[in-house]
């Protein structure tokens, strides 16, 4: 256990109280100053194990020095100049490198880089909208795709993120996201609902949104921030087929899910399904704020010069951040590693689960692990979960939460087996003083 000298730490915190919005929400109390590989260190020296890697983003750890130094020599050549100023040669490679590990038509497509995943969504919608001329967009309830008021419109996760801004933008149009552990239509298994879910697409597009109307369908392949969940097979790839018969474009948000984390290169791939627009943040830098849509050649070419831009979009020093990650995920088998550490995550919660009933359900992909921690009578624990990731945290773990009431996990992609169990055993003893 790590012991927890509250001066330093706690000064801090008086200090950020003082100064930065409450609107910003902790999920531990860490005060963090220096990382090393799967490691963070507080500015009192102690170390906790990263499992939450700034938010699913870190894939090969903190401070890789192949990731430093790409970024130094960067940084003594060139900070800044503006993609509509001129050509960025880092920005062309990443591009380059991004479509070389993309799946089918994508490996030609074409992209435009931004700054952050929210701003890479409403990049992706805008598009969409120009090249079809059609003014809807279909997205799902559980799902997160940004909080700027563009992409906010279509996340629905949470009322506390749209509460007192309605007038959204307009046009956009939810259905239920196919979270089977707890089926918002009450069916009892994947297996026999017959893809529900997908038929109240359909549905929709036969009552309240005109296919010839709808731009694009907007997916999380794997839901993130809604509470890691994965969508039964034959969903993605329904999604497809309905898209294909209305001339629909699909686009995948893979800000989380991409470039690794999920033991795919692109979460998509795990039902062989190819979007037509993807929108790629987090991982993509490297660590350094990055996004970018990549999407069908012709959609990209039928969008006209000066039609969509940015100042710092594709700033060189992350461009060449994010090819040292992206080189690195490669090199070093990561994403095998995410596989074999994240199935052995999962086999540990759902032993502990035989013990311990307050882990209702344990669920994921790769490093893309949740365990949902339920009330006796099956609820979410929602007031259990805030206590726990602080806790968790004190006792040496870096944690956060998804959906109303999961423990998330996502490491970064270089994790250890070792590492692993090293940060799940903190956690079930920590959930043991929870257990009813
Ligand atoms: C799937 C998904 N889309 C979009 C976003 C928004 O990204 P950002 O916070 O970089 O704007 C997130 C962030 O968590 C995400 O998980």
């Amino acid at each position: 256990m790590v012991k927890r000298n509250e001066s330093g730490s706690a000064e801090w915190i008086e200090r950020d109280h003082a100064a930065v919005t409450p609107a910003i929400y902790r999920y531990t109390d860490i005060v963090f100053q220096r990382g090393e590989g799967v490691y963070l260190y507080d500015v009192e020296g102690r170390r906790y194990l990263d499992f939450a890697a700034g938010i699913a983003t870190m894939n090969v750890g903190h401070c890789h020095p192949a990731v430093v130094e790409a970024i130094c020599q960067q940084a003594r050549l060139l900070t800044h100049a503006a993609c509509h100023v001129g050509y960025m040669t880092p920005y062309v490679e990443l591009v380059e490198a991004v479509k070389a590990v993309a799946p089918g038509v994508l490996k030609n497509g074409k992209a435009v880089l931004m700054n952050s995943g929210s701003e890479a969504v409403e990049t992706g919608i805008k598009l969409a909208r120009y090249v079809t001329n059609r003014p809807m967009i279909l997205a799902f309830t559980d799902s997160f795709h940004g909080r700027p008021m563009g992409a906010l419109a279509l996340t629905a996760t949470s009322t506390v993120y749209r509460r007192r801004l309605s007038g959204l933008l307009t046009g956009v149009y939810h259905t239920p996201y196919p979270y089977c552990y707890r089926c918002p239509l009450k069916h009892k298994s994947p297996e026999t609902c017959g893809l529900a879910c997908l038929n109240l697409v359909e549905k929709a597009l036969q009552t309240v949104v005109p296919p010839e109307d709808l731009a694009g369908i907007i997916v999380e392949p794997i839901i993130g921030e809604g509470g890691y969940i994965v969508p039964p097979d034959g969903f993605l790839q329904g999604l497809r087929e309905i898209c294909d018969r209305h001339g629909v474009l699909l686009i995948a948000d893979e800000v989380q899910t991409g470039l690794g984390r999920t033991g795919k290169m692109f979460a998509v791939e795990h039902w062989d399904v190819v979007p037509d627009i993807v929108c790629l943040g987090k991982a993509i830098g490297g660590g350094l704020p990055l996004a970018g849509v990549l999407a069908r050649a012709d959609l990209m070419d039928a969008w006209p010069p000066a039609a969509h831009g940015t100042t710092f979009g594709g700033n060189p020093v992350a461009c060449r951040a994010g090819l040292a990650t992206l080189r690195i995920v490669q090199e070093e088998n990561l994403i095998d590693n995410a596989i074999s550490v994240g199935d052995h995550i999962q086999s540990r919660f759902r032993e502990a689960q035989k013990e311990l009933p307050i882990i209702g359900d344990v669920r994921g992909k790769g490093l893309m692990v949740a365990a949902e921690l339920v009330n006796p009578d099956g609820s979410p624990a929602r007031e259990v979960i805030k206590k726990v990731t602080k806790e968790i945290g004190d006792h040496g773990v870096a944690i956060i939460k998804c959906g109303a009431s999961s423990l998330r996990i996502a490491p970064p992609l270089i994790i250890t087996q070792e590492q692993a169990d090293e940060g799940v055993d903190i956690i079930i003893e920590v959930l043991r003083r929870y257990q009813w």
